[in-house]
């Protein structure tokens, strides 16, 4: 089946974040939104099929996970990365943010600090915040457009400082994005291991936000970090979904892969007083989606990496001064517009004022991610096209 990916579903009405939330978010009704993580994108027939299924059943109760499932999301893990997991390792929550607030509840106490590689997705900072910990930054190093990991500022985190006053509370976490959100890294397995190595010397757990695990383009690979070792497994958190790669994502439903029994047992323990069981349509989906959900993905793939090779051809003949750092992974692209020398609000005003296109503005995703912005290409070429139209004409006006 050839699915079509220029389709132009129209969204409005249909209680879109992305699309009906656009006024609300943006101020702005004729805003072009290219902002939050979903797809414009109709899902794999296979997926509407199970929904449909389910829910001519008609009763929609609590719902419990069952084992076909497992063996779903083992079976694919097997398959994509050549990890075995164990049925009783896998945990469904509403969501990834969910799980994140979750497992910082678990692992961390008031005081403590968690490690973040900034720029890096926003909702980090509120999870951290949110549980009385501290967040401490092992920024992400720029070099030749393309981000690298700091190891020599990772490893200074951990020395004693000889200013007393000023010690930081322990690092008792670390949230890990891999692919990364919004630099678009999907790190190899040298740094992943280096970078683990490192952590696990310091007594760090670990919690792998690996949403973005299958949107990943040619001549890269996605390595689950827990996948690397059984050391690395033991002082992980893992979090996956099917909803970044099969655009199911208001169904909530995600899975959470935690080997160490001691570490599953207090995820599961906190995870029982803040979270409901799982969304019955999110799990048939899942199933689903997992099982035969590969076709449309393929096509999906290959539809991405067009609009990506468009994007960065677009930006470099046609829009003076903004550049594209091309990423390994997700349907996200971080665009540098620091040459046009605006601070980060007036960039912001620019992007929505002039060029009326909602972007995620980059000072969100911390500090190092001022002068930036960022763009999801997940949309039929045309609406691409017409955004990026609409940059290069604002652009174009104030050079
Ligand atoms: C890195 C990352 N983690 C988590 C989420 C959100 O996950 P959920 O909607 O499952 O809470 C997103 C959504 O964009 C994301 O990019």
């Amino acid at each position: 089946m050839k699915y079509n990916f220029d389709e132009v579903v129209n969204r409005l009405g249909t209680g879109s974040l992305k699309w009906d939330g656009v006024g609300l978010i943006f101020g702005d009704k004729d805003i072009l939104p290219m902002w939050i993580a979903d797809m414009d994108f109709k899902v794999a027939k296979p997926i509407t099929d199970a929904i449909l299924k389910r829910a001519k059943h008609a009763i929609y109760g609590y719902t419990t996970v069952s084992d076909s499932l497992i063996s779903a999301v083992i079976d694919r893990l097997k398959l994509k990365y050549n990890w075995d997991v164990k049925p009783e390792w896998i945990i469904f929550t509403p969501g990834v943010i969910p799980a994140l607030y979750t497992a910082i509840k678990a692992l961390v106490s008031v005081g403590d600090s968690v490690l973040i590689q900034e720029p890096v997705y926003y909702p980090f900072f509120s999870v951290i915040r949110d549980n009385g910990a501290h967040i401490v930054s092992n920024d992400l190093k720029l070099i030749n457009n393309h981000y690298e990991i700091d190891f020599d500022d990772l490893e200074m985190k951990f020395l004693p400082k000889k200013d007393l006053l000023s010690e930081p509370s322990r690092i008792k976490a670390m949230i890990l994005c891999n692919p990364h959100n919004p630099v678009g890294r999907v790190y190899t397995k040298e740094e992943l291991t280096k970078m683990g190595e490192i952590l696990i010397k310091n007594e760090v757990v670990v919690i792998s936000d690996e949403i973005h695990c299958e949107i990943v383009y040619n001549g890269h690979r996605h390595i689950p970090f827990a996948s690397i070792s059984e050391e690395f497994a033991n002082n992980s958190i893992t979090c996956m979904s099917g909803s970044k790669t099969f655009n199911i994502a208001g169904l909530e439903t995600s899975i959470i892969i935690i080997p160490n029994e001691k570490l599953r047992k207090r995820f599961i323990e906190v995870k029982g007083r803040l979270l409901s069981t799982p969304n019955p349509f999110g799990l048939v989906a899942t199933e689903s989606a997992f099982r035969y959900g590969d076709e449309w993905l393929s096509q999906l793939l290959e539809y991405l990496e067009e609009n990506l090779r468009f994007l960065i051809d677009y930006v470099e003949k046609r829009i003076p001064k903004v550049k594209v750092i091309k990423p390994e992974g997700t349907y996200l692209a971080w665009l540098d517009f620091r040459e046009l020398g605006m601070d980060e609000y007036t960039l912001s005003e620019f992007l929505r004022k002039k060029a009326k296109v909602g972007l995620d503005d980059g000072y969100v995703f911390g500090k190092s991610g001022a002068g930036f912005a960022r763009l999801n290409f997940a949309c039929p070429r045309v609406i691409l096209e017409e955004g990026l139209r609409r940059i290069e004409k604002a652009v174009k006006e104030i050079i």
